[in-house]
């Protein structure tokens, strides 16, 4: 009679490794489904000028409303993925499906880790994903004066337009070039965090690259 095993599953890590442009390196992962901590934390590390900029309105706190709808991911309609360093959350990017094979694409960085290609990562991390699952035209809305969002838009061929006070765009969704990570292994991993065998992410975030 075969044995049975009463091991649990071996977890696999569900995050992965990105480069930045200024020679540091990033852990990227999905934002799990209720992770409202996270988004906590990256909130705080956000100036009240950044934060303006991130939701367009002066934003002195996130309502209990704002955290849970932002916490509502499901990987396939509303994507989100966090960049970490040293353990910490850094940077949140999403694409949340506004209907059809439209979404609107939203990210953020805390000051204390702007420019240094952080945003760059995981904006091409998450329209790799958004990509994969159907999305085809990208929308955003950027406060005047965001030239950092701008470029990146423009990155993925976004066009933006000023109405009524802020700059707007639609534009089918082209990936940047080149690519910012390894888009298959973005993939994967976006496949595999829908799965139930993930390690617990609090795990995942010192960010120690393979060499080479
Ligand atoms: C916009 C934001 C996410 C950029 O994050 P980041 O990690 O600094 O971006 P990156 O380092 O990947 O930079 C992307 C490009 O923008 C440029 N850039 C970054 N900050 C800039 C700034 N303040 N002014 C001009 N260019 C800037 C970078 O030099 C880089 O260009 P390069 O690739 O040619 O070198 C960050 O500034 C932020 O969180 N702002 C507040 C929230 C917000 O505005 N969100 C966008 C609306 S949804």
């Amino acid at each position: 009679m075969p044995e049975v095993s009463h091991r649990p599953p071996a977890l696999r890590p569900c995050h992965l490794f990105a480069r930045l442009a200024d020679g540091g390196a990033v852990v990227l992962r999905p934002l799990r489904p209720g992770e409202s901590q996270v988004l906590d934390s990256v909130f705080a590390g956000l100036s009240p000028e950044a934060r303006r900029s991130r939701y367009l309105v002066s934003t002195p706190r996130l309502t209990s409303s704002a955290r849970r709808v932002l916490a509502e991911v499901d990987g396939r309609d509303h994507v989100a993925w966090v960049a970490m360093v040293d353990g910490c959350p850094v940077g949140i990017c999403r694409s949340l499906r506004t209907g059809g094979d439209a979404a609107e694409l939203a990210f953020e960085v805390v000051d204390a880790e702007q420019r240094r290609g952080i945003a760059s990562v995981l904006v091409d991390a998450v329209t790799t994903v958004a990509h994969a699952n159907g999305v085809v035209w990208l929308e955003a809305y950027v406060a005047p004066g965001n030239e950092a969002a701008a470029l990146l838009l423009s990155r993925l061929g976004m066009t933006l337009t000023l109405r009524d006070g802020l700059f707007e765009g639609r534009a089918r969704l082209r990936l940047m070039e080149p690519p910012r990570v390894d888009r298959r292994a973005v993939l994967r991993l976006a496949a595999q965090a829908a799965g139930p065998d993930c390690e617990d992410p609090q795990g995942a975030g010192t960010p120690k690259p393979p060499a080479g």
